[in-house]
């Protein structure tokens, strides 16, 4: 007797391997062409499925689910979820997953990589010398702000934040400073060598601030313009939360004033179609929200997001629920 498979629907283009484990499991709808949907796509493609495996640009919401009453599962290729409406897919007892662990010391690595980066104008020194205007060396030339033993701010203290403390306090001895919607427990402070401290002092004292928040409505334009000017003029910021978290007029304002001294930027509002000003700004360093982009991590994001599709299937459980249905 052969049993049916569930519908599954793979929203994006994942590595063969993957795709080969989920079709062991389940009747697969692939979107090999990679294209993303528009919703009504979205919708047309969920209907009639049990499963998605998605990526933050399928938003998963509530125009989308009342249309797709067979959906179960959404298992989300990332850490962060902003994409699902949680509260209507619990509603509609969808079970959402997402992909943590797996890619924290990645995103670590690219999160100080981007900071060393904006510090130290990397990419605008190189731009530079590509575009031939290198005909003599001289004693200031790209001088910047250092990274070793300045201080290192950091809002958002989970995993990858805390990562990302152990590398400037033990690597780097930076003095190290976060602002948290909770303080650590003492032990995760002692092994990070980071201190609390409040949002004021975090942009006051920091010399170099790495976001690392997820996003929430909440959220919303955390760092604005007031929020700016309060950081030190020659201080850095860099993002490799989410879009929305910074107020990008506001960060571009700042950015042409010397109100701070240069951002570096692995997300935007409205991405990928961001306020293309940032390009004008020689003060920036730009990447295309890579920050989890090892080859041996991505792959193991779409693994553990096809292993939460397996597991709720198999046994009702899965590895990494964000929601109770
Ligand atoms: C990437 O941005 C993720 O949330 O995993």
């Amino acid at each position: 007797m052969t049993t049916l498979k569930p519908k599954l629907l793979i929203a994006r283009k994942i590595y063969e391997e993957v795709l080969t484990k989920l079709e062991k499991h389940f009747d697969v709808d692939y979107n090999s062409a990679d294209e993303v949907f528009s919703k009504t796509e979205l919708i047309s493609r969920l209907k009639g499925k049990a499963a998605a495996m998605t990526t933050g640009t399928e938003r998963i919401d509530e125009d989308v689910l009342k249309e797709c009453a067979q959906l179960k599962i959404c298992a989300n290729i990332a850490v962060g979820y902003n994409n699902f409406d949680v509260s209507s897919m619990t509603a509609h007892r969808v079970q959402g997953t997402n992909t943590p662990d797996v890619l924290t010391e990645t995103t670590a690595d690219f999160g100080f990589a981007l900071m060393m980066a904006t510090a130290r104008r990397l990419t605008e020194s190189e731009h530079f010398l590509r575009k031939g205007l290198w005909d003599k060396w001289s004693l200031d030339m790209f001088t910047s702000a250092d990274v070793h033993s300045s201080t290192l701010g950091i809002l958002g203290m989970g995993r990858i934040g805390q990562a990302i403390a152990k590398r400037g306090a033990h690597g780097f001895g930076m003095n190290v400073i976060y602002h948290n919607r909770s303080k650590l427990d003492p032990s995760l402070e002692e092994a990070c060598r980071a201190r609390y401290v409040s949002k004021e002092e975090l942009l006051k004292q920091s010399d170099h601030l790495v976001l690392v928040l997820p996003y929430t409505p909440q959220v919303h334009h955390t760092i604005g313009e007031n929020e700016l000017k309060m950081m030190k003029p020659t201080a850095t910021l860099t993002n490799i939360a989410r879009g929305g978290i910074v107020d990008d007029s506001a960060l571009i304002k700042a950015l042409k004033a010397g109100v701070i001294a240069a951002a570096g930027l692995d997300v935007f509002e409205n991405e990928p179609k961001f306020n293309n000003e940032f390009l004008g700004l020689s003060n920036v360093v730009l990447t295309p929200h890579i920050a989890s982009a090892s080859t041996k991590t991505r792959t193991a994001m779409a693994h553990l997001a096809a292993d939460n599709l397996i597991a709720y299937f198999e046994n009702g459980q899965v590895l990494n629920p964000i929601n109770k249905v």
